[in-house]
Formats: C-alpha cells, structure tokens, sequence
C-alpha cells in the first residue's frame, strides 16, 4: 500500500519525506485555506519535496474552466496530479485531461461504487472515496472501500483505489486488508501508526538490560 500525506503543511510533508514514508501528497482548498499558503507557490514547494504524485485540486466546476485551471496547475511541476470533482464536467475533464495531456487525475469526492465505475471509465489514475465522511453520515465508509475494489477488479480497471476521508489507524488497517492501492493519512495518523505500547516498553527494558551489560557496541 503506498502512503500519501493529506496536508498543504510544508512542514510536515518534509518531516515524513525524509522518514521514507511517503509515497504522495494530497491537498484539497480546505487544506490549502488551512496552511494558509498560495496554492501555487505551495503546490511547487510540495513537488520539490516530494517525488510522487501532489494533488492539487481545480476550484472550477464547469468543464471549459476546469480545463483552464488544470493547464494552470499541470504547469507547476510534472508530478502534480490534477485533482477534480466527482461530476458530469469532472468526469468529462478527467477523460481529456488523460487523453490529451497525459496528466495523472484524482477525482475527488467519491461517496458511492457507481461514482467509482464512472471515474475507471473516465480514465482516473485515482479514484478518492471518503471513508470517514461515510462513517459520519452513520453508514459504513470501509464497505464502500470493499465495493469498488470488487469492481475494479471484475472490470480489470487500472484506476487505483485512494482511501481518503481517514480518521484512525483502523481506517488504515481496514483499507489495506480490502487491498485499497492507496491511503491519504493525516500527517498525525501516519505518525500514530508506528505506536504501540509493547514497542516502548520492550524497549526500556532493552535498554536498561543494557546498561546493566557494561557495555558498549564498537
Ligand atoms: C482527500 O483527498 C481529501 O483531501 C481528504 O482525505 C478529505 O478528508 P476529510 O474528510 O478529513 O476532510
């Protein structure tokens, strides 16, 4: 399973990238209001970071202008992935964005399976359901996850299946053992992953075992 981080934070996506653990970033206009930064200054400073793919998302909702707006963004750098929403225009601007520009497309804002079928045949190299946001409407954001992976595979589609929208660790967990291609992790929660109680206290016991040794290595 790849790792991208869900942040516009420069901070972090440094601090994880140089752990080796990401794989992508994506970013949305919620997240660039929060980290407060031009979106394209801070889409060029991601893709300096990071080698894989940075999504940066149109604020356009008609097809002529999401078109516009992704000839503007694909210009940043060429690992910015145009980011578009789950709509007839999207869909129809993910199809030429992928056949006439050749640019990788995440369309955003899944919430259902057959969203998901329409975005594999528009050509997504990513598909985005929001998990957590399906858990917070009371219903089951990891069957979503399952639903589409099972279509995806009936079909043989080479969309990948981006968990976004997550929440916990289980989230995580849950996405990888469907065989989602793809998490976006809050830069906590990706962090979070590596704890676990037996780990740290394991450790102080080495440790301390250690000192009682006397000795040293090399
Ligand atoms: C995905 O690309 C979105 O940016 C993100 O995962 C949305 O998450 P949220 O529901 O926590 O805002």
């Amino acid at each position: 399973m790849k790792f991208f981080v869900d942040t516009a934070d420069v901070k972090e996506i440094r601090e994880l990238n140089d752990l080796g653990l990401l794989d992508g970033v994506t970013t949305n206009p919620s997240l660039i209001l929060k980290a407060g930064r031009n979106i394209a200054e801070v889409t060029k400073e991601i893709c300096d970071i990071v080698d894989g793919p940075v999504s940066a998302e149109v604020a356009a909702t008609d097809y002529a202008e999401i078109m516009r707006e992704a000839g503007i963004l694909a210009k940043i750098a060429d690992n910015v992935c145009i980011k578009v929403p789950l709509t007839l225009d999207g869909l129809k601007a993910c199809k030429t964005i992928r056949t006439e520009m050749d640019r990788m497309v995440n369309v955003t804002l899944c919430f259902s399976a057959t969203q998901a079928l329409l975005a594999a045949k528009a050509g997504a190299s990513f598909i985005s359901p929001f998990i957590g946001r399906v858990d917070d409407m009371g219903l089951d954001g990891m069957e979503l996850i399952a639903e589409i992976k099972q279509i995806y595979d009936n079909y043989g589609f080479e969309t990948e299946i981006l968990a976004a929208s997550i929440r916990t660790i289980g989230h995580v967990k849950q996405a990888a053992l469907i065989g989602a291609h793809v998490a976006t992790v809050p830069p906590a929660t990706l962090k979070a992953l590596v704890k676990h109680p037996l780990t740290d206290k394991g450790l102080e016991t080495f440790l301390a075992d250690w000192v009682k040794t006397g000795q040293t290595i090399g």
